[in-house]
């Protein structure tokens, strides 16, 4: 079965078996029959941070649990979403509501319930500051539990489900709690345009929307899954002897250390617009690799393998994928 339509790289690759999981109940009854059948297995969401790099011996189960449930007290609203609603769309029905919070993180393609396994973020706001719980079941005992935001160890793209959880359980349910007393967060480029007193979550929200649509390709056009790698971080030290060598390095301080810009390693390294067969570097933004059309999974790791090590060789920085790789038989490492 053709995987083509279900990831926004646009990948011809394929998979064994296709399953879609429209209630806990058949979930439950897949992950029941894949303990005592066992075979590899994966669960896509909108298949936007996903590289599919060969064709999957085994199953993959879509999820499209669906359901919005809201209730509110005095300081807070409370949002319970099935794992397989559209994340835009759930910014959109907060903006509709009234719901603030949610705005800095319009546009992101992919799911709810693929939101908490990295941590999305974007324009100064982490999908960890919103979260209030996440519900899952466990592959293996069909038992379903829930975590507390601590409890998920976020990280900058980052979570338990990608450690010790991954590939080990599927998330059902994701809860929010967003503070009545909303205050907008403009602290990143772009939104410090904005004026902090009379800013609304809608003026957010169409900002964001118009940078992501300058900057980043629409895959519905171009194939791609928006960051390819990881913004690396290093210690203040190495920062410094970077920055004398390269004094317009972009890099933001994180925690103790500092956040480079992939996206500037990659373009000061020459690569914006490299094109490996029909595998590329985004021109607009050279941290998006994307598929001019008839690219394999194949490709996209060798362009991505290339960018590895010249940024290596020039910066001394080893560059991770953000997005999840499949390989034949489940998720797969290119690095080291
Ligand atoms: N830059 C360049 N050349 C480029 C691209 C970027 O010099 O080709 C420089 C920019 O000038 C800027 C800096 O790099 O100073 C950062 O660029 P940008 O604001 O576009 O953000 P980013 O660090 O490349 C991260 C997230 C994005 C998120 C944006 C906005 C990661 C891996 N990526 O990108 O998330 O939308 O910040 O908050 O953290 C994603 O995860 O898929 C994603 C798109």
């Amino acid at each position: 079965i053709s995987l083509l339509p279900y990831n926004t790289l646009g990948l011809n690759q394929s998979c064994t078996e296709l399953l879609t999981i429209t209630s806990e109940a058949e979930l439950k009854k897949q992950l029941t029959k894949l303990s005592t059948k066992p075979s590899p297995w994966f669960v896509l969401g909108g298949g936007s941070n996903l590289v599919l790099c060969e064709d999957f011996n085994g199953v993959v189960l879509k999820m499209e649990l669906k359901g919005i449930v809201h209730t509110e007290d005095d300081r807070f609203h409370y949002l319970s979403i099935a794992a397989g609603e559209d994340w835009h769309q759930l910014v959109e029905y907060c903006l509709e509501h009234e719901i603030d919070g949610l705005e800095n993180l319009a546009l992101i393609p992919g799911t709810v319930g693929a939101a908490p396994i990295q941590n999305i973020g974007a324009y100064g706001v982490e999908f960890c500051e919103l979260c209030d719980w996440v519900e899952f079941m466990d592959a293996t005992t069909q038992l379903v539990t829930r975590l507390t935001a601590e409890e998920c160890q976020f990280g900058y793209r980052d979570s338990i489900f990608k450690q010790e959880l991954k590939g080990k359980v599927v998330i059902t349910q994701v809860g929010f709690k967003l503070s009545k007393n909303w205050q907008p967060v403009l602290n990143y480029g772009p939104l410090q345009q904005l004026e902090h007193n009379t800013v609304t979550s809608r003026d957010i929200f169409d900002l964001v929307c118009q940078v992501r649509q300058q900057k980043l390709p629409d895959p519905k056009m171009l194939g791609n899954v928006g960051s390819f790698f990881k913004n690396p971080i290093v210690s203040v030290e190495r920062f410094q002897s970077l920055h004398a060598s390269f004094p317009d390095i972009a890099a933001y301080p994180h925690n103790d250390d500092m956040k480079l810009a992939a996206g500037w390693l990659i373009d000061k390294a020459g690569l914006k617009g490299y094109q490996l067969g029909q595998a590329a570097v985004h021109n607009n933004q050279a941290l998006v690799l994307v598929n001019y059309g008839q690219a394999k999974g194949e490709d996209i790791i060798t362009l991505a393998r290339y960018i590895i090590e010249q940024i290596k060789q020039i910066f001394g920085v080893e560059l991770e994928p953000e997005p999840r790789l499949i390989g034949q038989h489940g998720e797969i490492t290119i690095n080291g």
